[in-house]
């Protein structure tokens, strides 16, 4: 019990420190298959440099898992996943810009 509190604190303070010190994900991108319009590429520091923080999207909106949320369009455009905010308010509006995110 001990043990996993201590493990839950470090992990906290380093996902803290992670949160103001680099990109979001850790620097990282996603990629998704993203059918015939071609694939997508979710960047992190795009979204870390436009002032996102981890729990703006983990874990409300998206798992801390790659692929583990299934994303349709249908989702996006009804305000879900990636549409929470891209819907012209907070950011770009999906529904218009397809090309912002697919890429042959
Ligand atoms: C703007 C939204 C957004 C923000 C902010 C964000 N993430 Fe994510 N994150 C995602 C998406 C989207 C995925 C992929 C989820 C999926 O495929 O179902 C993801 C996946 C991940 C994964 C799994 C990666 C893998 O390869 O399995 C980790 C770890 C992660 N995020 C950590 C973080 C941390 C730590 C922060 C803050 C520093 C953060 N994320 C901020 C959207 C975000
Ligand atoms: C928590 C809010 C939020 C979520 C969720 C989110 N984004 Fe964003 N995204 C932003 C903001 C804010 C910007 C910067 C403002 C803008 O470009 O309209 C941005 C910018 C972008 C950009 C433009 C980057 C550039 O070239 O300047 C792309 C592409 C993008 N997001 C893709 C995605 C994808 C794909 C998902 C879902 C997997 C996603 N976003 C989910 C908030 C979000
Ligand atoms: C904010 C980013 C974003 C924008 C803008 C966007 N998409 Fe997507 N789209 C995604 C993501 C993420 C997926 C899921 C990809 C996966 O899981 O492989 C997806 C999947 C798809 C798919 C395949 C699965 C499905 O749901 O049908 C099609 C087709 C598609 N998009 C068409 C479009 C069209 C057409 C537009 C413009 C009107 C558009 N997308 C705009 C992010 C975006």
């Amino acid at each position: 019990m001990r043990k996993i509190l201590i493990l839950a604190v470090v992990l906290a303070v380093a996902l803290a420190f992670i949160g103001t010190a680099l990109a979001v994900p850790p620097g990282k991108t996603v990629e998704f298959k993203g059918g015939p319009m071609g694939k997508v590429v979710f960047v992190g520091k795009k979204h870390a440099d436009a002032g996102m923080k981890c729990n703006n999207c983990h874990p409300k909106i998206f798992k801390m898992k790659k692929g583990a949320d299934k994303i349709t369009m249908k989702d996006i455009y009804a305000g879900k996943f990636c549409g929470t905010c891209h819907n012209g308010e907070k950011a770009f509006k999906a529904k218009a810009n397809c090309k912002k995110c697919h890429k042959k």
